[in-house]
């Protein structure tokens, strides 16, 4: 069934210059952007898009990562894309990430990982819309 997720390329795999052959690989990987852009995220915007980690002992050090350059936020539609792209980006710490997967190849470790993707088709929907209006869809 085709769906939709979520995806952001992350300040470390921008500020690398990486943000070109990771969308080759997700293209290549059979998923279709269906809208894109470039942003640098306010401190507000990336607080209130990791507010379910706002217990965590990472959040103060992610959102200040999440803040310190552009980003590249997509929306990627594919038949089961939320767990194809999660199988491509490999896992959370990049050191255990296998090569072949994105964090695998660009990613340096647990927070600096390159990119991220939705983990369930409700979190998914919440993300678009969290950062895209209907007007910015291809279709
Ligand atoms: P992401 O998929 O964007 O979702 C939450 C992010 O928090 C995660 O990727 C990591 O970048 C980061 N993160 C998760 N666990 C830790 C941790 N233990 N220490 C630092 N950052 C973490």
């Amino acid at each position: 069934m085709s769906e939709r997720t979520f995806s952001i390329i992350k300040p470390d795999a921008v500020a690398a210059g990486n943000a070109g052959n990771i969308i080759q690989m997700i293209t290549n990987a059979g998923l279709t952007y269906k809208a894109m852009k470039l942003l640098h995220m306010s401190q507000a915007q990336a607080e209130g898009f990791y507010a379910v980690h706002k217990e965590r002992p990472f959040y103060g050090e992610l959102v200040e990562f999440m803040t310190s350059g552009p980003v590249v936020v997509g929306v990627l539609e594919g038949d089961n894309a939320i767990a194809r792209y999660r199988d491509l980006m490999g896992p959370t710490n990049s050191t255990e990430a296998p090569k072949g997967t994105i964090r695998g190849e660009y990613g340096s470790d647990i927070q600096n990982n390159a990119v991220h993707g939705s983990d369930a088709p409700e979190t998914a929907k919440q993300e678009v819309n969290y950062f895209f209006t209907k007007e910015e869809f291809i279709d």
